[in-house]
């Protein structure tokens, strides 16, 4: 959602700052904005729609170095997406300017209290009463902004990362933060401010991660954090990643990386030959996972059915009992919390506002919380306890994709890892297994133009039913959400044994069935409740497994893939549904990267 950045250094504020704010399309917007110091004093631009709105009108303009910008992308929460709502906003006299992510929870209160004081409002966003505040103290006699920002701050309640801009100092730029990310780039004589570090990605080598209450502001040269200044780090983006290369879209691209992803995730962690799997963030917390009972899982979206894969794989190798919970529920249940459990957060971004809201619940309770996330330095990965990164690499697509397939190899790792028999032949299957999952997926993303024709013949249909049973009922899931997404369509996973209690009932040659039907032990059922759709009249894309000559009697459409062991079938069978889902919104004209409405982080509840 929203994305910030912020420049103040020796080259042009506008470009840098546009230049960084555009990485950050990827992440949802529906307006943007930019205010720099150009010829003759601050200006502020903004426009709604496409970045590209924003860029044509600042084209001719330039910012001068040493001076302040600050940029942002907006996902509208208050009010419409409009100009007039566009950031950066401002206070009555255009003196001082902000960018926000986050929500301010008690803006109401704030804005009729400053309107009781006679400060006149231009917009209906929350994030307008910062700016008024500030003024607010200043005019009540505080001589020092930072410290009228730090007042405002204090009344403020929810969630932000802040850009603050007093064009009374105009090589400075004022920044807060909690419980919205916020990163600052440190290179010699500039700082490059953003949201998320992948606006850095190729500009800075090292950046700050800022963490909850603190605030400061920086200067081309300088930067004041307080209380405590973070240690820059490493940034281990590439510009690379940023980028689409060959590929029409990031979602193919993100796709087609898969097969390398996997084989990063499993590189020293993974040793097939010995049997061995070495998860060193885990290792960390042996002694205490010993002792766990049961396995709690949070995650939103993707990561959430990644996650419900993530409990079979779990009880079945490391007979464990797991649940698994939607971040948003969770975060709001009086349940019970147990020092017997240990709870596992799913996150490809690793801040989504919800996720985080469970992790603090668990974390408040100093019970063992721990990660599995894909963003390197991202709240939820620094506030567990341990973990493990996905090292997926930035996965811009909104619609997620290479990051589940990870999530799922990450999961197989761990259910290995804990797996109680590391002796006996089943296991010895699934190590080996594993090591060439990502060569099996090589030969299913071969597949695309043969998914592509799929998509052409079902262009058509506005409503799906995506089934399967066992590994592959939360795929059907996912598969649903996919074309949901991006294909702006209705569609709904089941679980086939149900059909019979409720579902069938809607089967009719206009509601295409897409059944996951790999060879497993539910195969045979599976058929059956094919059958039933078929006797009905329904129309079936089958997803199956090479050499299943029986599937072609009862699907209209059969996409082959390789046999796998049935625990690791999600992760072959997921390729095509993901493929089918891209197809078909392309045909549609729509915009894979950056599906209408949805953002890739959802930093708000
Ligand atoms: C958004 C994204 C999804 C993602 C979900 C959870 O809805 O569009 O792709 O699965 O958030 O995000 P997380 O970063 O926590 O995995």
């Amino acid at each position: 959602m929203c994305g910030i950045t912020g420049y103040i250094g020796s080259k042009d504020s506008l470009r840098n700052s546009l230049d960084n704010l555009k990485k950050l399309e990827y992440r949802g917007y529906d307006s943007a904005g930019v205010l720099f110091y150009g010829d003759g004093g601050f200006k502020l631009e903004r426009a709604v729609g496409k970045f590209e709105n924003l860029d044509k009108k600042v084209a001719s303009m330039k910012g001068v170095p040493g001076y302040a910008a600050i940029a942002h992308t907006r996902w509208a929460t208050h009010g419409e997406p409009s100009e007039k709502n566009a950031h950066p906003h401002f206070d009555c006299k255009k003196k001082i300017y902000a960018v926000h992510n986050g929500i301010i929870e008690n803006y109401r209160e704030l804005k009729t209290k400053l309107e009781k004081a006679g400060h006149k409002f231009k917009s209906e966003t929350d994030t307008e009463v910062l700016p008024h505040l500030i003024e607010w103290y200043l005019n009540k006699g505080e001589k020092d902004f930072f410290t009228a920002f730090t007042k405002a701050l204090i009344e403020i309640r929810g969630a932000y990362s802040f850009l603050v801009v007093n064009v009374l100092e105009p090589k400075r730029i004022y920044f807060a933060k909690l419980g919205s990310p916020l990163v600052i780039g440190t290179n010699k004589g500039e700082h490059l401010i953003a949201s998320d570090p992948t606006a850095l990605a190729g500009v800075a080598k090292q950046v700050m991660y800022l963490e909850d209450g603190q605030r400061g502001y920086c200067e081309a040269e300088e930067c004041v954090v307080v209380p405590k200044k973070p240690k820059p780090e490493d940034l281990l983006l590439t510009l690379e990643e940023a980028k689409k290369g060959k590929y029409p879209h990031f979602m193919l691209k993100e796709i087609n990386e898969v097969p390398n992803i996997l084989k990063a995730g499993l590189l020293g962690r993974l040793k097939a030959d010995k049997g061995l799997v070495k998860l060193g963030g885990l290792d960390m917390m042996a002694k205490r996972l010993k002792g766990v009972k049961r396995l709690e899982i949070v995650a939103c979206g993707t990561s959430y059915y990644a996650s419900l894969i993530g409990e079979l794989l779990i009880e079945e190798l490391a007979d464990l009992p797991v649940e698994v919970s939607i971040a948003s529920e969770f975060r709001y249940k009086q349940n019970p919390l147990k020092r017997d459990t240990a709870y596992l957060f799913v996150s490809q971004s690793g801040e989504t506002a919800d996720t985080l809201a469970a992790l603090r619940k668990v974390n408040d309770k100093k019970l063992l919380s721990l990660g599995l996330v894909n963003v390197i330095g991202s709240t939820i990965a620094r506030e567990t306890k341990a973990g493990v990164y996905n090292r997926a690499g930035a996965e811009i697509g909104v619609a997620s994709t290479k990051a589940f397939l990870s999530q799922l190899s990450l999961f197989a790792l761990v259910a290995l890892y804990l797996a109680k028999n590391k002796n006996n032949e089943n296991y010895k299957k699934l190590v080996k297994e594993l090591e060439i999952i990502p060569e099996k997926i090589k030969k299913v993303l071969k597949k695309s133009e043969e998914l592509k024709k799929l998509a052409v013949k079902y262009q058509e249909y506005n409503n799906f039913l995506y089934l399967g049973r066992g590994y592959n009922y939360p795929l059907a899931l996912e598969g649903a959400l996919k074309i949901k997404e991006i294909g702006y369509v209705h569609a709904e996973g089941y679980a086939a044994g149900e059909m019979k209690h409720g579902p069938i009932a809607m089967v009719d040659p206009s509601f295409p069935i897409v059944a996951i039907i790999t060879k497993n032990r539910l195969y045979e059922k599976m058929m059956s409740n094919l059958e039933e759709i078929k006797a009905r009249g329904g129309k079936i894309l089958a997803i199956a497994t090479e050499g299943d000559k029986l599937i072609k009697k009862v699907a209209n459409d059969v996409i082959y893939v390789p046999a796998t062991l049935e625990q690791f079938e999600p992760m072959v069978n997921v390729i095509p549904l993901q493929l089918f889902a891209y197809h078909f919104a392309v045909l549609r004209g729509y915009d894979v990267d950056k599906p209408r409405n949805l953002a890739k982080s959802v930093t708000v509840e």
